[in-house]
């Protein structure tokens, strides 16, 4: 966050087209044809419908969307395995839609390097060999070639495993080869369509985070397609829900969980356990009513209480930094006595959240505490509040029993 990030894949207004009348259907499409009719008219299907977006170096990019709704073809686009019908795609900032074969294949080996589901194996060679496989295509010596391929497959913790060939492994070991065959190119990209779809459970849950681990320590920049909204919400920084070749919205899955471009995602997105998602930045008021320890006494917040009908208020210095909060009946009792400040009736004593704590590890601080939860960056300023009544609308989902027994604990 904060950091400037360089731009490693940006696509600008690309368009596929699956048949022969290409022209034709891209005219129709530029009057606003949908697919359906397209079809109808030309026999051709739009497999990409002009997608703009980008992807930043390191990133971990995810695609989404029903079958059909154009993620391999728009992943194949990327390297031409499918040849875009209009539109640009930069790789390091280098529109590859003008390449010639020569170079292409250049940047198919160095640069890109794509892992499939069905594992691309073949048969009759050895482990080593599989993933040594595209440094031979590549002329590698050897030698060299062997020695990349061993280093990658101690990477996906296949050591050991090297003279066997692929039938004797486990699906979930063949996946590691396709895996490890991909990274002895040391690619910058790594393009991988639904390459852990096929795998049990818990193999496949062990790949993503041995593949987590990868992209943490070699920092390479992964697209990553999958059916697998969990899994997507694990491994992207950023999700992108495709429909019909169009990509329906980009963003974080807490951006499109708090904000779905359309019923479409809505529906997408719906089964998620927004508990685990929605952070404390995107639950809490912002700018709340704070009480000024310098300025306000226990008049000025009694005043600010009335006036906003809240019986608990944040105090804050002149810096804005988060203190405690204080209680309508203690401001009554202060005011009494006619103390100047609110110090004597502060409770500091209390949880602060930052921004990115997400609603379930904030539940256990309902019956922890009898004030809203303070959100505060890292100098401890306050960003913001968060109530205990939202915090238990979003965390039960409305669900009217699980209100209930969290305002119970909540007033004990
Ligand atoms: N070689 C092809 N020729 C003609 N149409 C194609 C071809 N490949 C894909 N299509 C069409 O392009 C659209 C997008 O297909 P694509 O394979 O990209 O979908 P997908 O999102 O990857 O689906 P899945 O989740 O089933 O893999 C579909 O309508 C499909 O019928
Ligand atoms: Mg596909």
């Amino acid at each position: 966050m904060g950091k400037i990030r360089k731009v490693k894949v940006k696509v600008e207004d690309l368009v596929l087209v699956f048949g022969k009348q290409k022209k034709e259907a891209l005219k129709l499409l530029n009057e606003g044809c949908s697919k359906k009719e397209i079809l109808a008219k030309t026999g051709c299907t739009i497999g990409i419908n002009k997608a703009n977006f980008e992807i930043f170096e390191g990133e971990f990019f995810v695609i989404m969307g029903l079958s059909g709704s154009g993620k391999s073809t728009l992943l194949r686009c990327l390297n031409r395995l499918n040849e875009p019908t209009s539109g640009k795609v930069f790789i390091n900032g280098e529109d590859i839609t003008r390449k010639n074969n020569k170079d292409l294949l250049e940047v198919r080996r160095t640069e890109m390097s794509m892992v499939f589901q069905k594992f691309g194996l073949l048969p009759h060679h050895t482990v080593l060999s599989n993933a040594a496989f595209g440094l031979e295509l590549r002329g590698e010596e050897r030698e060299t070639r062997e020695s990349k391929a061993q280093q990658a497959l101690d990477t996906v913790g296949l050591n050991g495993f090297e003279q066997q060939l692929p039938s004797q492994l486990s699906g979930g070991m063949q996946q590691r080869v396709g895996l490890a065959r991909a990274l002895a190119n040391d690619p910058e990209v790594l393009l991988m369509d639904e390459a852990f779809s096929a795998l049990d459970p818990l193999i496949k849950t062990e790949m993503q985070d041995q593949l987590l681990e990868l992209q943490d320590n070699l920092q390479k920049t992964i697209i990553f397609i999958t059916h697998d909204l969990d899994e997507a919400i694990k491994l992207g920084d950023r999700i992108a829900i495709m429909r019909d070749g169009v990509i329906e919205q980009i963003g974080t899955a807490e951006d499109i969980l708090t904000n779905p471009a359309s019923d479409y995602v809505k529906a997408f997105v719906e089964k998620v356990d927004r508990k685990s998602i929605i952070s404390a930045g995107s639950l809490m008021f912002e700018k709340p009513t704070v009480v000024r320890f310098k300025k306000d006494g226990p008049e000025g917040a009694l005043r600010k209480m009335r006036s906003t009908g809240i019986e608990i208020l944040p105090v804050v210095d002149a810096h804005e930094t988060f203190l405690g909060f204080v209680h309508i009946s203690e401001v009554i009792q202060s005011a009494k006595r006619k103390e100047l400040t609110v110090e004597s009736i502060i409770h500091t004593n209390v949880p602060t959240v930052s921004k990115e704590v997400t609603v379930e590890e904030m539940l256990p601080l309902i019956s922890e505490i009898r004030s809203p939860i303070a959100v505060v960056n890292n100098d401890n300023r306050l960003l913001g509040i968060v109530t205990q009544t939202s915090l238990i609308i979003e965390a039960t989902k409305y669900n009217e029993e699980e209100i209930i027994e969290l305002k119970e604990k909540a007033n004990k």
